[in-house]
This record gives structure tokens, sequence and C-alpha cells, in this order.
């Protein structure tokens, strides 16, 4: 690490051509004495915030306590917008626009005089966008997440976003609860500001980025309204300027052996399936592959510890008052590489040396874990070549070992026009599946490999199937539910050929998914199918189209990924 200040933002300010003269003109005409900014580093506060993105609403007032924190290092700070992406709102999946996101924080951090970049995000996809982007400019940066909800309570129940919100509306379909019951709930679930408060996707992210180093300890539980999330953005505001001095890159920080840190801790939390592919993408941009056989062989070697839902009882409010991830990483130590550098100026080993756990139910200690091995496994076999991914934490025990018929929804529309249709052939044993939801397919490979229970199986009590296809699933879902199947359908994948009525076998403990057909009738059908991809003429969705890798690849496009 250099410490001097001849900082990035000199190129852009001390030119001896007109632009460096008018742009310290323009810095003056929004108010800034030429002594607020001369010798001073600049620090971007890149911005996911939008009024159509609930869980990154109040990222503004974050930035705010930023802002302190790098006037107070001596820094000079500039919060810039980029593109946001609200779970709820966009369609058809925000997952559709991930990449497009990471190129507008990457060029957006790369074209400015930023001498470090503080990145806030909260909503699922937004962390991982803005750490691809960061990882590709290279220009050092911290993250801040926006925190958790609180904990959603109604009628004695402590309930999640939005884990209970599906177990709920299954009940709905079920007819045990009513509509005036469920309206209620609409009211109760989102009770704050902040992201979902289950270990989802945006849960899991912010976990993720303290063992990846790239946030400080602590981020990732202190709830949204939690007085200590502000004071954590603050000290992330003063460490910036730290990093603009000390010149410590992202490519410095998330090293291979950061990346196994934060698959240890993923298995560890029972953390999304999302995250496989988000990892896969952040470390491609910085030229290191992640096989899905490292997180499988690292699941095999890591207890689940995290009792949260979906895998668990409890919720992120619990994790933050029993240590949150520090206390979890310290308990992990013995499986950690404890000496990666992180943005806090100190080792992993360094940041955690002083956590505990303060409930032992919420965060288990290793002779006690929820599960002696981690929550996901990476499946293969005849059905998904280049593998597929169950929460196995999250699933019912006795199916993850299964054989039973298959019955296939060509598509999205075509399950949701029959899956409640009383003729449909289907039992407790049948295996559900579903084409064409992958990353071409969907396209965007959206959220939708939690198939819903037919209503008729429903009314004989049936709460969990398998269920397959090449999409995702939501980091908040419960059920034995396999998804990324590989290569997707779309693609040409085996998940393409698959009839009413075939034998599917699924067996988690010996890791593989078959289609039950002799391998000669699996090549004819392949022969004899044609790859289904929906065109797509014009702007990012032709882009997206023609350049987005599998999700063994972290459904990045081709061209961003960088030389190993
Ligand atoms: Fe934003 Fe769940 S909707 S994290």
């Amino acid at each position: 690490m250099a410490t001097d200040t001849n900082w990035r933002s000199r190129e852009w300010f001390e030119t001896p051509e007109l632009y460096g003269w008018t742009r310290q003109a323009a810095l003056q005409g929004m108010g800034l004495d030429p002594a607020s900014f001369q010798d001073r580093p600049i620090i971007g506060i890149c911005n996911s915030w939008s009024e159509l993105t609930h869980c990154n609403a109040h990222l503004r007032d974050l930035a705010h306590s930023v802002k302190t924190g790098v006037w107070q290092a001596g820094g000079v700070p500039f919060e810039f917008p980029v593109m946001s992406l609200g779970e709820f709102n966009m369609r058809p999946t925000t997952m559709l626009f991930r990449n497009l996101m990471s190129i507008v924080v990457e060029e957006s951090i790369r074209a400015n005089p930023l001498d470090a970049v503080v990145l806030l995000g909260g909503c699922d996809k937004t962390t991982p966008a803005l750490l691809m982007g960061a990882a590709s400019a290279d220009v050092p940066a911290i993250l801040v997440t926006g925190g958790p909800q609180l904990s959603a309570h109604w009628r004695g129940e402590t309930l999640g976003s939005c884990t209970d919100c599906r177990r709920y509306h299954t009940e709905l379909r079920a007819g045990n609860i009513s509509a005036e019951d469920w309206g209620e709930l609409q009211g109760v679930m989102v009770r704050s500001a902040g992201h979902c408060m289950t270990i989802g996707t945006a849960s899991t992210m912010a976990t993720l980025g303290e063992s990846l180093g790239m946030a400080l300890p602590g981020n990732a539980a202190f709830p949204a309204v939690d007085a200590r999330r502000a004071q954590l953005a603050q000290r992330s505001g003063k460490r910036a300027v730290a990093l603009a001095d000390n010149r410590l890159r992202p490519s410095e920080v998330m090293t291979p052996a950061a990346f196994e840190n934060a698959i240890r801790t993923l298995h560890a939390i029972g953390g999304s399936t999302n995250a496989i592919v988000h990892l896969i993408a952040i470390a491609g941009r910085l030229g290191i592959d992640l096989p899905l056989k490292l997180f499988d062989q690292l699941s095999d070697s890591t207890p689940l510890l995290l009792n949260l839902k979906p895998s668990g009882q409890y919720l992120m409010e619990d994790f933050c008052y029993a240590g949150g991830a520090p206390a979890l990483l310290k308990e992990l130590t013995p499986l950690l590489h404890q000496d990666c550098q992180t943005v806090s100026g100190e080792t992993l080993g360094a940041n955690i040396a002083h956590a505990r756990i303060d409930n032992a139910d919420v965060i288990r200690p290793l002779v006690s874990p929820l599960q002696p091995d981690g929550g996901l496994a990476v499946l293969s076999g005849s059905l998904a070549p280049a593998g597929a991914i169950i929460k196995r934490s999250a699933a019912s025990p006795q199916l993850l070992t299964h054989q039973g018929p298959a019955v296939v929804f060509e598509d999205h529309e075509d399950l949701l026009r029959r899956i409640d249709d009383e003729n449909l052939d289907v039992t407790k044993d049948s295996v559900l599946v579903m084409k064409n939801a992958g990353p071409l397919g969907g396209p965007g490979m959206p959220e939708w490999g939690l198939l819903p229970i037919p209503k008729k199986l429903l009314d004989q009590g049936v709460r969990d199937m398998v269920r397959i296809s090449d999409a995702r699933i939501s980091g908040t879902a419960f059920g034995t539910v396999v998804v990324h199947v590989t290569p997707e359908s779309a693609a040409g994948g085996s998940l393409g050929i698959v009839e009413t009525g075939d034998l599917i076998e699924l067996d988690v403990a010996q890791r593989r998914l078959d289609l039950c057909l002799p391998p000669e009738e699996i090549e004819r059908r392949l022969a004899s199918a044609p790859p289904k991809v929906k065109d797509s003429p014009r702007g990012h969705f032709r882009l997206y189209q023609e350049h987005v890798l599998q999700a063994d690849q972290g459904c990045d496009f081709d061209f961003l990924r960088a030389e190993p």
C-alpha cells in the first residue's frame, strides 16, 4: 500500500489546460471554498437510493452520515446516483439488470475524479452490482449496506419478509386464513426502512461483504433504523479517506482466499442460493475462477451455524443482538483465512478478535451446529451436466432422496395456467418441472423457482414437493427446490427435453440429479430439440441476450470478466 497525497483526482484538477481550471470553478460554483477541496482526496458516495427500491429509500440519509465521516477525516465527499434495482417493482426481474447496473457503477467511478468510493446498497441485486462495478474499476472502495428491516409481529408470531409472506400466501390459497387476515398482514410485514430481514439475498450479500473484507465489522446486521448503522456509515466515510491515502484496491481485498472465506460464510449462514451466482460474477471481474465444485467442497466441511429464517427460526434483528457477523466469523475462525486484508485497515482475524456470541441459539457454536454441513449443495447428473443448486437447509429432509414422475410446464405462463387445474395429473410424489426460466429463457433467470404446490394437493395437506427449474429462487424461500439447472433449457440443456411422466431422481447425499432415461434416448431427444430463445431485437435486452453467461459462470456478460 502506498501512502502519499498524489491522488488520482489530481489528474482532473491539476492539469495545465483549461479544464483543470473549469473543474475547480465548478466546485466553487457549488459553494465550496477552494480551501475545502484543495489538497484533499475526493471521496465518491455511489448511491443506489431510489423511491422505487423501497429497501434503499433511506440511503440518502445514510449518505449524510458518510459525508460527515469524510469531512472529519479530511476528504471531500461527492454523492452521485447510479441505477437502482428494486426487487418488488422491476419487471421481469432485477437480475436482468444487475450487469447493467454494474456497468453504470464501474464507469461512474472510472470516469470521475474519485480517489475512493463508498458503495451504498441494500436490496438484493444492488449490493452485488456495486461490488462487481467496484471490482472492475479497482479504485479503493468500501461497502455500506442499508441494514435489515425490524422484525415483523402479528398475532403473537414473529414474521420475516418474505419467508412468511410466502407461507401465509400458501395458507390463503389453502383457505386457512381469510382475505381480511391477508390484508392485515400486508400492513405489518414491512415494518421499517431497510431490506428483507430473513437471511435472504440482501442479508446474505451484506454478511458476505464483511467476510470478503469490503465492509466494516458489524455492517451486516445493525437494523436500518438502529443509530449504530449511521455511526458505522460515518466510520466508513472516515475509512474511505484512509483508503484513498493508502490506495488499498478491491483487487487487494477480494483475493481468492477472501472468496473462500465468503463461501464458507455463505454455507455457515444458510445463505441465499443467489449468492453463488453473485460471488462467481464478482470474482470473475477480478480474474478469479470460482467453480461450483469449490462451493460444494467447502459446504461439506462448513457447519450451518446461523439459526435464521428460512432455514431456521430467527431474524436479522436477533442476529444483531447475538453479535452479528463478527461473532459468527469468530466462531468460524478455524475454517477461515484470517490474514486477509480488509477495508478496516486490519486483517479479518484482527477485525473479529474481540467479537463474542451473546445468544448461542441464534449463532450456534461449532460444537452444536444446526446442521453438520453447509446449507447449500451443488448437484450434477444427466439432468444438470454443468450443475444445479439446492438449499438443503431449507428443504424437507424426507425429500432429499426422491424419485418421481415429472409433471412438466413448458414455461412460467404454462405453469400459472395449469398448476391449479383440478385435472392436472399430479400426486405428492410427482416432481414439478418448469422449463425456459433461465438466463436466456426467462429472460433474466427470474425468481420463479419456488413452483407453487398444486391447489388440489394443498387441500390434501401437502406443503412441499420436489420442484426443479433453471430459474432462481428468492433467498427467503423454503422448500425442496432445485434451481439454476445448467445448461438451461433455452440453451439446449437436458431440462428442455423432459416430458411429463419421465422419471427424475434426486439424491442430495450423492449430489445427483438425473433424468432416468437411457443415454441414447437423451441424445435422440437433444438432437431433435432446437434451443428456444425469445428474440430481443434491440437495446439492453439484445446486449443481454448476446452476451449473458450461464449460471455456473455467474450470469455476467462475457466481455465484463477479467482475464485470469
Ligand atoms: Fe429488497 Fe427483499 S425486496 S431485499
